[in-house]
């Protein structure tokens, strides 16, 4: 099962990547999560990365492309995977396509701008496993602390208000043209298109995917 979670910053991809890993045991290839862990390690890639992060914008194709064939090149990836922030341009699904990496499923979550710049603000994550609460809509067991480790939870660097503004302007202009690419795939019998609604209750989205991807 190869999947692309499409959707704006904030949808929920993360979210629900979390649900599908565990439901299909299929692992979660999250680009922002592994540019990251560059910037963590403090390589070349990850300190360069970091100043386009912070200012909202999208790192170049060239690496980002290099990042997710290696990454699918890997064993566990051998009976599918969850591509999570990827594709984020045309250039980046055309790179897809050449290297003939098919994806069976291409899910986009529609939510509104609004409602993500409410999200962003109670945003906490995991870092190292990528687990995502939100302090209202999906908060931990413990206020402020990861549900499995007990390790502190953190907010990202670009959950500012205005630096989630810059992602969704970028989104607006550089992904969501991938709804009709991906669209078209569809219409030509390459994959499966599904649209659902973002804004539902974290378990209510789930539950919908689980059915779609269970047929
Ligand atoms: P990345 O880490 O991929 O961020 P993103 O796509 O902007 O997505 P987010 O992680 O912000 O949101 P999400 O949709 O996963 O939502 P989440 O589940 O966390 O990318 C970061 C940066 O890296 C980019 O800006 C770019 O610079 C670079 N980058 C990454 N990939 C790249 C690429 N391919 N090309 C170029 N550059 C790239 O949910 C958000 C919040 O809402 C959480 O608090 C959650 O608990 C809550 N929530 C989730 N679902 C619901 C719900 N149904 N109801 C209520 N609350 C909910």
């Amino acid at each position: 099962m190869r999947i692309i979670l499409l959707g704006a910053p904030g949808a929920g991809k993360g979210t629900q990547a979390q649900f599908l890993m565990n439901k299909f045991g299929i692992p979660q290839i999250s680009t922002g999560d592994m540019l990251r862990s560059a910037i963590k390690a403090g390589t070349e890639m990850g300190i360069a990365a970091k100043k386009v992060m912070d200012a909202g914008q999208l790192v170049s194709d060239d690496i980002i492309i290099g990042l997710v064939k290696e990454r699918i090149s890997q064993e566990d990836c051998a009976n599918g995977f969850l591509l999570d922030g990827f594709p984020r341009t045309i250039p980046q699904a055309d790179a897809m396509k050449e290297a003939n990496i098919h994806v069976d499923y291409c899910i986009e979550f529609d939510v509104p701008d609004d409602v993500i710049v409410d999200r962003m603000g109670g945003r906490r994550v995991h870092p190292a496993s990528g687990r995502v609460y939100h302090v209202q809509y999906n908060p931990p067991k413990v206020e402020g602390k990861d549900d499995v480790t007990g390790e502190e939870l953190i907010i990202r660097d670009d959950d500012k208000e205005e630096t989630v503004r810059s992602r969704l302007s970028v989104y607006h202009e550089q992904t969501k043209p991938l709804v009709h690419y991906y669209e078209q795939t569809a219409a030509s019998g390459d994959c499966e298109y599904f649209k659902i609604d973002g804004t539902k209750a974290v378990e209510k989205v789930s539950a919908e995917l689980e059915a779609l991807l269970s047929k």
